[in-house]
């Protein structure tokens, strides 16, 4: 296996883009992600994108894609995997370089979704849950993750305090992020007073509807070294899967396929999470940040919220959690956030965070995980 490097990323601002196409957004991302590169070749290219289909009407991303990019005909590769499509992007990408097949490629995420109304937006995510047994009776996004998040709370006690403390820190960080899509500090007060989706899940609980994209550019390590680019390494990948249906898992307070994901990934890295300088990962709903902490080792089991309480996950603690505003405060265009996980961390190795900076930072970890966990990836980035 060749070792894999990251020389090039590329974002543009998320939001409600309005005035922009799917396509546009891609390119613009993509074209960000070559030219920080200083490449112009692409032997191939993978994008993530969950439901192109539902949201915006459009398949056959990948050739559209490499089409509006000028690239064909190069080999183009769409995959999907709920809202860890990018994730899963960034892994394909890692795996065709790793093995030789192709050596400088492409990997983007992108994601479309508020040409359509609310209610649209809410059933095209929920087809990433289980239909027969959980989208039939009513159950949306926001509902399966407030079982898992009551069931939290009663088992171990998290507090509501403690939901909001994670919103409160992922907008701190994100206020420092000019590509944020809301780039705003909120307080404990207003997150427990915010308008109630799913009880006990509030909407500054909750991430929001985004359009976006993220792009990076792989090649072999040897020939970023010849490049003379500065060498920051896709270390370990791993990825795991787990029942779609929270009622057939055998625990909803325990995310096991983030856990076995960041197992693997760690030990192709032959790291350990102690070694970890920043983490950029999934929280979709601020009971997830919680969860996810836990099943990573950030946390002891049960004890994610008093993490984020005693400040162990704020940017100046032990292990910085969402230093870019997390899918909370950026946004999550649900295609593009694993790529742009990549993009934070890789803009954090170089030093180039800004106001949010790690203060050192030289290896980081991304998580990305599809619906409330039936598929994970996680991803450890290091600087050489
Ligand atoms: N965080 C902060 N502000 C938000 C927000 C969020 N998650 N969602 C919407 N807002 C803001 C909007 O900008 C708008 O502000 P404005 O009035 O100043 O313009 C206001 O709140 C109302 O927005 P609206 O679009 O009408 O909200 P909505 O009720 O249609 O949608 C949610 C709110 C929470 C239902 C929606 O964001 C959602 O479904 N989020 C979860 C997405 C999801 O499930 N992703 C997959 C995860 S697995």
């Amino acid at each position: 296996m060749r070792d894999v490097a990251i020389i090039g990323i590329g974002m543009t601002k998320w939001g409600e883009l309005w005035d922009k196409a799917l396509r546009t957004i891609y390119v613009e991302t993509a074209l960000l992600a070559l030219q920080d590169a200083g490449v112009d070749r692409v032997d191939s290219m993978v994008v993530g994108c969950m439901s192109s289909g539902l949201f915006i009407g459009q398949e056959h991303l990948s050739s559209l894609l490499s089409d509006y990019l000028g690239k064909n005909p190069i080999p183009a590769t769409r995959v999907e995997s709920a809202c860890s499509s990018g994730g899963l992007a960034l892994r394909q990408g890692f795996i065709e370089v790793a093995s030789g097949i192709s050596d400088v490629v492409l990997v983007g995420g992108v994601e479309k979704m508020t040409d359509v109304t609310g209610g649209e937006a809410t059933y095209a995510l929920g087809t990433a849950a289980d239909q027969e047994y959980e989208a039939y009776h009513g159950l949306t996004f926001p509902g399966l993750y407030a079982m898992m998040a009551v069931a939290h709370m009663n088992r171990y006690g998290t507090t509501r305090n403690q939901l909001s403390m994670v919103a409160v820190k992922n907008h701190d960080n994100g206020s420092k992020n000019p590509l944020a899509q809301f780039p705003s500090k909120i307080s404990v007060e207003a997150v427990n007073s915010s308008v109630l989706v799913a009880d006990p899940l509030r909407i500054l609980d909750c991430s929001p509807v985004t359009d976006g994209a993220a792009a990076v550019v792989l090649c072999p390590v040897d020939m970023a070294k010849k490049m003379k680019r500065p060498i920051i390494r896709i270390a370990g990948s791993g990825q795991a899967t787990d029942t779609i249906a929270l009622s057939s898992r055998r625990d909803i307070t325990w995310l096991e396929s983030t856990y076995l994901a960041a197992q693997k990934a760690l030990a192709m890295a032959g790291r350990k999470i102690q070694d970890m300088n920043l983490f950029e990962v999934h929280d979709c709903f601020t009971i997830a940040e919680i969860m996810i902490t836990e099943a990573l080792g950030i946390a002891e089991r049960g004890r994610g919220g008093k993490a984020v309480e005693e400040g162990l996950t704020s940017i100046k603690g032990k292990f910085p959690v969402n230093p870019s505003g997390g899918l909370k405060a950026k946004g999550h265009p649900v295609g593009a956030t694993g790529v742009a996980q990549a993009v934070e961390i890789v803009k954090q190795l170089r030093g180039e965070a800004g106001d949010r900076q790690v203060k050192g930072a030289r290896r980081g970890l991304t998580q990305n995980m599809g619906g409330t966990g039936g598929s994970a990836l996680v991803h450890v980035i290091e600087a050489d």
